[in-house]
């Protein structure tokens, strides 16, 4: 029979079937505990002979009614929370280090003080005449927000229990102090029971908690996943580091819809929303020019424009470069070998670049066609004609398929005075005023089309 792996490392999660003193998958020594499986009533396994008691049981239908919300009054930030925050909810905020987090923490706390919310600002990481001076810089200074620098979760949840604020914000969960856990703060048992602790403490007093995360070079919030998946909505905070432009994304969210997205500037008076983002990720249109697309993408539940940007040039090195900004590696390797297998465009000996323009990161296999698009027009130094958007998926087999949302990408492009696109075919021809369209149905054709025939 194999052996039950009850002993967990409680630094990295390993599972092993016996104890040691130090944990083969990460290295920590002395992490390493049993954990007794909960056995079910009647089992001869069952915990000391204790059995559990039989839970009540509902159907689906509820007469409750949706949980309160409340509007910060900062469109891009309450679109993100799927209409405002929700009242005794988790949050977790993620983001690299001096992307402007706590920035937008301290300015939605002011915010949400002025529209009538207790809120307590609880900072780990910096002193309160630090908070207080970017409070300063960012005019808030006036904001009836509570503010505390503290890093002792037990002090901090005594605080919270006696002042019963309706918003808390804890600035940064890493920086939290459980002094039941025996291991040091930013640990995963840390960070895992702090998050736990203010999760359940936030259900039970009718609070909702905000934690700021950092990530990791990988992306994951640093320490376990698993305080994703404890919270009811997990917001990233991305950006590239050298343009002003940040984007809030809600990569989870029990309360609204998922893939929503806010965009702000950063300014030298913190963080101001941008209200049409199409205009701001389209750098200046002035003449045509070779390897720069427009894309019409959507964004959660909105459309934006962005353009795509290629250059190919000679490559100096045996093995030429693939470099990309905002988009998939992966995906922009599938594009150019389609286009080398099935279109006779050949990117051998080239060096290739790719970057979204304005930091943006696009995730959708929509803009597929842009970035073919990009690259063959890089290639062969000819531009798209300049009042054209571009979108569709493309398959292995070179075909073209049509993606969702036409109709609104379409009226975007309208909105910005583009007058024609290109798309895919579609099984029901969607049509705007003032667009022309010009659909294809697999990217061979496209190219020709454009770019005149291959040899
Ligand atoms: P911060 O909110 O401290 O980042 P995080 O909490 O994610 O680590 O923001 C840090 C950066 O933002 C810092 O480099 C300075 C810049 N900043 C501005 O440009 N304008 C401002 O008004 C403020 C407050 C910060
Ligand atoms: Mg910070």
């Amino acid at each position: 029979m194999a052996k039950d792996l009850n002993f967990k490392c409680s630094e990295c999660g390993a599972a092993f079937g016996k104890w040691s003193g130090k944990c083969d998958s990460c290295g920590a020594w002395n992490t390493i505990v049993e954990e007794v499986p909960l056995a079910a009533g009647p089992s001869k396994k069952s915990l000391g002979g204790k059995r559990g008691k039989s839970i009540t049981l509902t159907d689906l239908s509820t007469q409750a009614e949706a949980p309160p919300r409340t509007m910060s009054g900062v469109a891009e930030l309450d679109r993100v929370l799927g209409g405002g925050l929700v009242e005794a909810s988790a949050l977790l905020v993620g983001g690299d280090p001096g992307i402007g987090k706590s920035t937008l923490l301290l300015q939605a706390a002011a915010r949400f003080a002025r529209n009538g919310l207790k809120v307590i600002y609880v900072s780990g990481e910096e002193s309160a005449a630090q908070v207080q001076m970017r409070a300063r810089r960012l005019g808030l200074e006036q904001s009836p927000v509570m503010l505390a620098s503290e890093t002792n979760l037990r002090d901090i949840l005594t605080t919270l229990e006696n002042e019963q604020p309706d918003l808390a914000i804890i600035d940064s969960i890493q920086t939290m102090w459980a002094d039941n856990v025996d291991s040091a703060p930013g640990s995963v048992s840390q960070v895992r029971s702090s998050a736990h602790e203010l999760t359940n403490f936030a259900k039970r007093r009718n609070m909702a908690v905000v934690m700021v995360g950092h990530v990791t070079k990988e992306g994951a919030i640093a320490g376990p996943r698993v305080v994703e998946h404890m919270v009811d909505t997990v917001l990233y905070f991305e950006g590239e580091r050298g343009h002003q432009f940040r984007i809030l994304r809600a990569v989870k969210n029990r309360f609204g819809p998922a893939d929503e997205i806010g965009v702000f500037e950063m300014t030298g008076k913190g963080l101001a929303e941008v209200k049409n983002p199409s205009a701001l990720f389209l750098s200046d249109r002035g003449k045509p020019a070779p390897g720069s697309v427009v894309f019409a993408g959507i964004e959660g539940s909105r459309p934006m424009l962005c353009e795509i940007q290629a250059l190919v040039a000679p490559s100096p090195h045996s093995q030429p470069r693939r470099s990309v900004v905002g988009w998939d590696g992966g995906r922009l390797a599938m594009i150019l070998a389609v286009l080398e297998s099935r279109c006779g465009v050949p990117f051998t000996g080239l060096d290739v670049y790719l970057n979204v323009a304005g930091g943006m990161r696009i995730g959708e296999p929509a803009a597929d066609l842009a970035v073919a698009a990009a690259l063959v027009s890089a290639r062969e130094d000819a531009a798209l004609p300049q009042e054209a958007v571009v979108f569709g998926e493309i398959s292995l087999s070179g075909a073209l398929r049509p993606v969702v949302q036409t109709e609104n990408r379409l009226k975007e492009a309208q909105k910005l005075g583009f007058t024609s696109a290109i798309t895919p075919q579609q099984n029901k021809k969607v049509a705007v005023d003032g667009i022309n369209q010009r659909q294809t149905n697999d990217l061979a054709g496209f190219v020709e089309d454009i770019f005149g025939p291959r040899s």
